[in-house]
């Protein structure tokens, strides 16, 4: 009896353990296990991928390796060489990228054919051009002049009166392509060629960068003889880092590739000019030709060799400033537009546009033109 109810106290004793026990287990309901959530919200955590919040040098992104972001972080511009680099992977948006070259542009005005009517040796007529040139477009970056610029090249008074009446001009950088009228001292008048090298032998062929544009002055007295030094030393100056680097390409030489008046002199020059220079310009993308000569305004459609093509091909424009008078135009396929002189061009360039306002006396330019990359 006594063994009896000995075991009955250790049987309600076990009850009570094991009740407690139960009341504590309910006590501590519901129990998360670990990833429950994540799939209640569809946001399964992939592991060994921390958050993403869109911090600067988190790790975890496409294609980083678990390092650190080196490059763009805040006030760290990006180091040379160190975008691509093996688990790197450069960020939108940063400075590495954002980071731009300051634009380059370019103001200048051309002038061709400025000299005097010979009757007179007057040249208050380019004078008043010119003065109405800087009035309008105050303080270009370069005067360029395409030939002509006196009647008589070898002549010192003459050059001193163009100087007289050029006034204006004091102060800017000038630069010149000779023309059949400009002697051996016009290497003495302009800034160029009297900066350029010394040793090319006979003619002004020389060449020179500003601003976005690389100019290429050509001497047209001996191309149309198919100069064969010329020919070379073009070839070799549009494959020139000069030339190459440069946003655009402007060839200036005095006689026009494709005429715009009647004369077979001036025709049969353009033809040895398209044969042996063309080929070149087209070949390393001269975008532009100015010139002079005829004495009108003319501007071309694009060409390519004798053919009128569409696009990417290079425009030529003639102007005339002086006061000889203008000359007749004949017809032809590829004048887009033509006036009558005396003008003169307005030409702006930067990185991606090259525009052409053409002018005369007129309150705004008569005709305008654009390349646009
Ligand atoms: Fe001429």
């Amino acid at each position: 009896m006594k063994n009896n109810c000995k075991t009955k106290s250790i049987i309600f004793v076990l009850l009570i353990t094991i009740a407690l026990f139960l009341c504590a287990c309910e006590r501590n309901q519901p129990t998360e296990t670990p990833g429950a959530a994540s799939e209640q919200t569809g946001q399964t955590e992939q592991p060994g991928q921390p958050e993403q919040t869109g911090q600067p040098g988190q790790t975890g992104q496409p294609g980083q390796t678990g390092q650190p972001v080196q490059t763009g972080q805040p006030g760290q511009p990006g180091q040379p060489g160190q975008p691509g680099q093996p688990g790197q992977t450069e960020q939108p948006g940063q400075p590495d990228k954002g980071v731009t070259e300051p634009k380059q542009s370019l103001s200048f005005l051309f002038f061709s054919d400025t000299q005097a009517d010979p009757e007179t040796g007057d040249y208050s007529g380019f004078g008043e051009v010119l003065t109405l040139a800087l009035s309008r477009y105050a303080n270009p970056d370069l005067i360029i002049f395409g030939g002509d610029t006196i009647n008589d090249g070898g002549n010192a008074d003459e050059w001193r009166e163009f100087w007289e009446a050029s006034a204006p001009l004091s102060g800017l950088t000038t630069a010149a392509a000779p023309g059949n009228h400009d002697a051996h001292l016009l290497a003495e008048q302009f800034d160029y060629p009297a900066k350029a090298p010394a040793n090319q032998g006979e003619g002004y062929f020389y060449s020179f960068n500003r601003g976005p544009v690389h100019f290429i002055m050509l001497d047209s007295n001996i191309m149309g003889a198919a100069n064969d030094k010329e020919i070379q030393w073009l070839r070799m100056d549009l494959e020139s880092d000069a030339a190459g680097q440069a946003s655009w390409r402007v060839a200036v030489m005095h006689h026009p590739m494709w005429p715009v008046t009647e004369n077979p002199k001036d025709a049969a020059r353009a033809a040895t000019m398209r044969e042996h220079f063309l080929p070149l310009m087209e070949e390393y993308g001269v975008d532009l030709i100015l010139c002079g000569h005829q004495h009108v305004y003319a501007r071309s459609v694009p060409m390519s060799g004798d053919k009128v093509v569409s696009g990417g091909a290079i425009v030529q424009i003639m102007a005339a400033s002086g006061g000889k008078g203008s000359y007749v135009a004949g017809s032809w396929e590829y004048i887009s537009a033509i006036a009558a002189a005396p003008n003169y061009l307005h030409i702006t360039a930067d990185d991606e546009t090259l525009t052409v306002a053409a002018c005369d006396g007129s309150a705004e330019p008569f005709d305008t033109f654009a390349i646009t990359r």
